[in-house]
């Protein structure tokens, strides 16, 4: 999908050659002399359309108006203006016309939006017109190629929309790789992924194969890929768009391509949901894409520990010790809880770039989903700077965070008579006691966890891959510049 910014008013947006167009206004539109402001202004009187904020009405479709030269029109209140009301208008509003093979879409504000309203239309198009079409015999793809977004006169906007258009193809990448069943999204195909991500400007990639990660002494990491026929593979990603001096922010992405649950199996119901347990690999690729795109004056580099967690006769077992890269012995009381264990070994691997902050983001407990549901990502820190720039880039872009706490109290559970630490504790906390295990590997840097359990995926009929949270970590990449005490 092509997105252009361009400068016209709702009188402008008559005349604009598309095969659908959407009108968004807020409570503070004042009619013109205009054919789509007069339309507009019958349907509001009528109270056809409602611009009054926190009352997203219908959108109204109208077909052939008299002087307008699109044959769709699509009125949609927008209330107060916020990136909320828009969203929720912008999808409503691309429903309303998705059936009718729009190929060029105009969006077009009424009213002067603000910066983050915008790019909610952006991602909000992007949203509600995603389909996925990787494993179809006859994929129908999307409809909408080219997407117009129309202002009355505003250049100031221009750097947050080019973001959200990265964004949005970052969202895109991460949707594709997230949404793809295990056996066309292996730790080799992932790894590939990757690699062919290196061939965009700045980005160089390296990918580590069972040997090398043994002789890391990666004994965790192992533990976990040892029963499954696939072989692991170790993802290290670098974007070099600062000096070399310049401290790099590492992201690690949980890289499981298919958790059965191991020798601790899960139950079959859902099970094939598991495929998704890749996501925060894809969020770490699709974050890369964007940047490839932007190419701002930073650094960065992406770790991915990927595997699948199978049973076999070779797989891993309920008591079993492993020794991992930071020399911690864990004793891996429940296999099912193998996230924590590949990412602990990728974290001791991050120490090497000296970074600024590691951010690791996985799809790491059931409980974060029952904790947040789908709406805010769980966000473990214990640096208060680091936890207030990544809670505020997940406002701005509208893919919300929410704090947990860190206490230590939370880690007694993890207590074991066999091992330094054992990978769980009682059901109860399971969030918080997963992200005090990752916590013990983070001593070296500024850490932060984000538990996307819940939100990296929609059920319902809706069900896939949501992209998150590639917006909240770009725009925390972009903003944040400041070193972390
Ligand atoms: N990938 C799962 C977490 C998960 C579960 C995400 C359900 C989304 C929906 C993770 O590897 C896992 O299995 N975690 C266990 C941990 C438990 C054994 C302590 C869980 O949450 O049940
Ligand atoms: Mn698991
Ligand atoms: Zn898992």
């Amino acid at each position: 999908m092509n997105f252009e910014l361009k400068t016209f008013d709702i009188s402008g947006a008559a005349n604009e050659k598309c095969d659908a167009l959407i009108v968004l206004l807020s409570q503070s539109f004042k009619p013109g002399k205009d054919v789509l402001s007069i339309l507009a202004a019958h349907a509001l009187k009528a109270g056809d359309l409602e611009t009054k904020p926190g009352k997203p009405g219908r959108p109204l479709v109208l077909y052939r108006s008299e002087g307008v030269a699109c044959s769709r029109v699509v009125l949609a209140g927008v209330g107060d203006g916020s990136a909320k009301e828009v969203r929720q208008a912008v999808a409503a509003a691309v429903a309303a016309v998705k059936g009718s093979s729009v190929k060029k879409l105009t969006v077009c504000f009424a009213d002067l939006p603000r910066e983050d309203a915008v790019r909610a239309a952006v991602m909000a198009v992007a949203e509600a017109s995603y389909v996925f079409t990787t494993t179809k015999s006859k994929p129908e793809g999307r409809a909408i190629q080219r997407v117009v977004v129309g202002l009355p006169n505003s250049p100031k906007v221009k750097p947050a929309f080019d973001r959200a258009v990265a964004a949005v193809t970052g969202i895109e990448y991460a949707k594709e790789w997230a949404n793809r069943p295990a056996n066309h999204a292996t730790p080799t195909l992932l790894a590939g992924a990757a690699r062919s991500l290196a061939k965009l400007p700045n980005i160089k990639c390296q990918v580590l194969g069972p040997k090398e990660v043994a002789k890391l002494a990666m004994g965790s990491f192992l533990a976990v890929a040892q029963g499954s026929d696939e072989p692991l593979r170790f993802i290290v990603l670098r974007y070099d768009g600062a000096a070399k001096s310049e401290a790099p922010t590492v992201l690690v992405g949980k890289g499981i391509t298919f958790d059965s649950g191991g020798i601790s199996i899960k139950p079959a119901p859902e099970m094939d949901e598991m495929k998704f347990d890749m996501s925060g690999a894809a969020s770490v690729l699709g974050v890369f894409r964007a940047l490839a795109e932007l190419k701002p004056a930073i650094n960065v580099v992406g770790l991915i520990p990927s595997c699948e967690n199978l049973l076999s006769g070779r797989a891993v077992k309920p008591g079993d010790v492993v020794t991992s890269m930071s020399g911690q012995t864990i004793e891996i009381l429940n296999t099912d809880a193998e996230g924590r264990l590949v990412l602990c070994d990728a974290l001791t691997y991050a120490e090497r770039f000296k970074p600024r902050a590691v951010v690791d983001i996985a799809t790491l407990t059931g409980a974060c989903m029952i904790a947040l549901g789908g709406v805010r990502s769980g966000l473990f820190c214990a640096n208060d700077e680091l936890a207030r720039d990544l809670l505020a880039a997940g406002e701005s872009s509208s893919d919300l965070g929410w704090r947990m706490p860190l206490d230590d109290d939370y880690a007694e559970g993890l207590k074991t008579n066999f091992a330094d630490v054992a990978n769980v504790a009682g059901r109860a906390g399971g969030a918080i006691t997963a992200a005090k295990f990752l916590q013990r590997f983070t001593d070296k840097f500024p850490w932060a966890h984000l538990d996307i359990a819940g939100t990296a995926w929609k059920s319902g009929t809706a069900k896939g891959a949501t992209g998150r949270p590639v917006a909240l970590l770009l725009e925390y990449l972009l903003t944040s510049a400041n070193p972390y005490k």
